[in-house]
């Protein structure tokens, strides 16, 4: 299959909604990342998304729409006043919401459970597609599965090259990181996965929040994680990566050692660090993640993408705190890590 790279215009968008309205995939920017498209009610569409991902069919997809109105059809009952209240600060924007999902969403689309996820995108050119389709859309992330999520349609091409017909280029993702995806299925909203609208958010907003506690540590042996997503090693480079976390000083003179002593065992090491340590280096090789935390969220994959590129097998990152978008950064990043986080 050839697959086209667009630009972002009416004419693509046009195209994208065809496409998408006869059953294909569609690859298009988000605030966050970019997604791999098609329709949320035609089974046979998402399963392709699956195909094209290589992604396990346990995991579920989240639905996309471009206004308020959409929602009521995909959900059974009526959203919670925590969940309106969200919806009304939040949307469009970086946030998921689980509700009860109505006979209308295919089982294929949230992977046989009885809830399905919605989000309300912020980008323009989303909003667009999903307008031209006239359809609510599922998208997953468009990496292969396993890989870093694509910020920028050089990545999506790099994954999906043969894959699907069209890739919108809409340029880089503003927030980086995928949405913050909350089950508003129990009495207080519960992240299941942290992202651009951070705890102290919703918080503020609905006066109550619970993070569930398996979004910073790897899952128990047979442990059935409330989101199937949990259970994936994502991100994940393919050296070893290890976060180091502490003081400044002391992380910094942690990764020294460490890169030195790989380097001397013949391995190929590569530093990940923020932009204001990277001197503190020396002539080691590092990788700027920017000066904070956003910049940080922002910068994450496609350095990941970069260490790949460098064939660096042994990584080294700097941990940065875990307030604000430092929840979702050190989420990814662990799990990037698999967990291995060494404190120093
Ligand atoms: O920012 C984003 O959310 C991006 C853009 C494209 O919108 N999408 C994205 O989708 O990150 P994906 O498929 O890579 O991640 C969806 C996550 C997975 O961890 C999945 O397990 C979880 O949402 N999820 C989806 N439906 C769920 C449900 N009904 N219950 C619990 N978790 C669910
Ligand atoms: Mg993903």
């Amino acid at each position: 299959m050839h697959t086209e790279l667009l630009p972002v215009s009416p004419e693509s968008i046009a195209r994208g909604g065809e496409l998408i309205r006869a059953g294909r995939l569609v690859a298009f920017p988000t605030e966050t990342v970019y997604g791999l498209g098609a329709n949320a009610l035609d089974a046979e569409a998402v399963k392709s998304i699956f195909e094209a991902k290589g992604r396990p069919g346990d995991n579920p997809l989240i639905v996309h729409i471009s206004a308020l109105e959409q929602l009521s059809p995909l959900i059974e009952g009526e959203p919670s006043p925590a969940a309106r209240a969200l919806m009304d600060a939040c949307w469009p924007g970086p946030m998921t919401l689980i509700f009860p999902k109505s006979a209308l969403v295919p089982a294929e689309v949230t992977a046989g459970l009885d809830t399905v996820a919605v989000r309300f995108p912020a980008h323009p050119a989303a909003r667009a597609l999903i307008d031209a389709a006239g359809l609510p859309i599922a998208a997953p992330s468009a990496n292969r599965s396993g890989r870093p999520s694509p910020t920028e349609a050089a990545h999506v091409l790099e994954d999906m090259d043969g894959r699907i017909p069209l890739i919108l280029d809409g340029g880089g993702c503003q927030v980086g990181l995928e949405s913050t995806v909350i089950d508003m299925t129990g009495g207080t909203p519960r992240i299941l996965r942290p992202g651009g609208v951070t705890p102290a958010q919703i918080e503020a907003i609905c006066g109550g929040v619970s993070v569930d506690d398996a979004v910073m540590r790897p899952l128990k042996e047979g442990e059935r994680p409330r989101s199937p997503g949990m259970k994936y090693r994502h991100y994940a480079p393919t050296g070893d990566l290890t976060i180091v976390r502490g003081a400044a000083e002391d992380v910094i003179r942690a990764i020294r050692g460490l890169y030195d002593a790989a380097l001397a065992a013949g391995r190929s090491p590569l530093i990940l660090a923020l932009s204001g340590h990277i001197a503190d280096y020396g002539d080691r090789r590092t990788l700027s993640l920017g000066a904070n935390e956003t910049e940080m969220a922002r910068a994450m994959f496609a350095r990941l993408r970069d260490a790949d590129a460098l064939g660096a097998d042994a990584l080294f990152s700097e941990a940065v705190p875990e307030d604000g978008m430092g929840l979702a950064v050190m989420n990814r990043l662990g799990r990037a890590a698999a967990f291995h986080i060494l404190e120093v």
